[in-house]
């Protein structure tokens, strides 16, 4: 069947979709980072309740390809502060791709919808932040027009930055 990309909103109800999307999508560190590393995302990953707060909290964006979801993206709005974001910036999480899919634009464009989303909601700052062994995802966020804003402290034992960008 041709490949029929439709980018729209993603909604809560989704949230199984989502969730084994985000799995698929982030499986590919189980041979990037240490056993302990990907037992403590692999957690993460699977965490219910991370999820049900995820898409309940955030703007969702997403791709698909014949009733398929293949990417998400997610904006969470200013005044959701957490100990990486403060409360006056909005921020964007689970960047995520279907490996089958990668390399098409796809999380460029998400990521984009969220900046967009933000830029329309009159937030002023957008966060993200991201890991050594992302840099795929690093040059997208750079392309956009995100940089650095701090080194923050590791996690799943990878060294990562706070990006934002200013609207
Ligand atoms: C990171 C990820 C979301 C990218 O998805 P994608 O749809 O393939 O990305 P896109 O096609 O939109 O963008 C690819 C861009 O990155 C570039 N790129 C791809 N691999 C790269 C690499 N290893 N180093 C540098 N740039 C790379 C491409 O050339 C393209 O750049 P261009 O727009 O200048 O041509 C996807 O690989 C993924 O799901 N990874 C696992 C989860 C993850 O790491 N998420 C990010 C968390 S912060």
């Amino acid at each position: 069947m041709p490949s029929d990309l439709i980018y729209r909103k993603g909604y809560s109800v989704e949230k199984d979709s989502l969730q084994q999307l985000g799995i698929l999508s982030y499986s590919q560190f189980k041979n990037i980072l240490s056993p302990e590393g990907w037992q403590m995302m692999n957690k993460f990953l699977h965490n219910d309740k991370m999820w049900t707060q995820l898409v309940s909290s955030s703007n969702i964006f997403v791709c698909e390809d014949n009733d398929k979801l293949v990417g998400m993206a997610y904006l969470v709005p200013g005044g959701n502060p957490t100990h990486i974001y403060p409360a006056d910036w909005s921020y964007i999480r689970m960047v995520g791709v279907h490996p089958g899919y990668r390399g098409k634009g796809i999380a460029k464009r998400l990521t984009q919808m969220c900046v967009d989303h933000a830029r329309q909601t009159n937030e002023k700052i957008v966060g993200l932040h991201t890991s050594e062994k992302m840099d795929d995802a690093r040059h997208i966020y750079e392309s956009i027009g995100f940089r650095i804003h701090k080194e923050i402290d590791p996690i799943y034992g990878m060294r990562y930055w706070l990006y934002r960008l200013d609207l």
